[in-house]
């Protein structure tokens, strides 16, 4: 097991951290860092509440242990906002109004900014693919994939990443 990092890189900020290196990510972020966004679902890699970027790649939180994160550039929902503005992906949403309780969003938006950065316009099969393994109990998918697609529209509008 890798040494616990010094500094975690968290948003663009360097964090100092104190937790063991086996102890998950998630409640790094939460219990240490004060990032609440991030929310707890499962614990058990199946509802992808917790999902954020880990060097720009959409991982479970719950299911990384903060020695295997290393010097990786971790974003979760309160880094994309930038400047001061919210995201693409974060406009959609509110636009489109793709949420009921809110539960599951942190992660949706976290997992469709990294499906939108890779693939800049997915089909509706192709975005409902990539959130596949993001669970809303509120069963909001027809929303979320419309948010998504208006997400798309607004970065290339906008020529911004999502
Ligand atoms: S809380 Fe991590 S996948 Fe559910
Ligand atoms: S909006 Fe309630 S879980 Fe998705």
């Amino acid at each position: 097991m890798a040494d616990p990092p010094r500094i975690l890189r968290v948003n663009g900020d360097r964090r100092p951290v104190r937790s063991a290196p086996g102890r998950p990510l998630l409640e790094v972020l939460r219990e240490e860092l004060d990032l609440t966004g991030t929310k707890y679902g499962c614990g058990e890699g199946e509802c992808g509440a917790c999902t954020v970027l880990v060097a720009g790649l959409p991982v479970r939180s719950c299911q990384v242990r903060l020695g295997e994160v290393g010097d990786r550039d971790v974003t979760t929902v309160e880094g994309l906002a930038r400047d001061g503005a919210l995201s693409p992906v974060q406009r959609a949403f509110l636009e489109v109004g793709a949420f009921q309780c809110g539960f599951c969003t942190p992660g949706m938006l976290v997992a469709a900014t990294a499906l939108l950065r890779a693939h800049p316009s997915p089909s509706r099969a192709e975005a409902a693919d990539a959130l596949e393994g993001n669970l809303c109990r509120c069963g909001g998918y027809g929303r979320i994939l419309a948010a998504v697609a208006r997400a798309a529209e607004l970065a290339r509008e906008e020529g911004r990443e999502p």
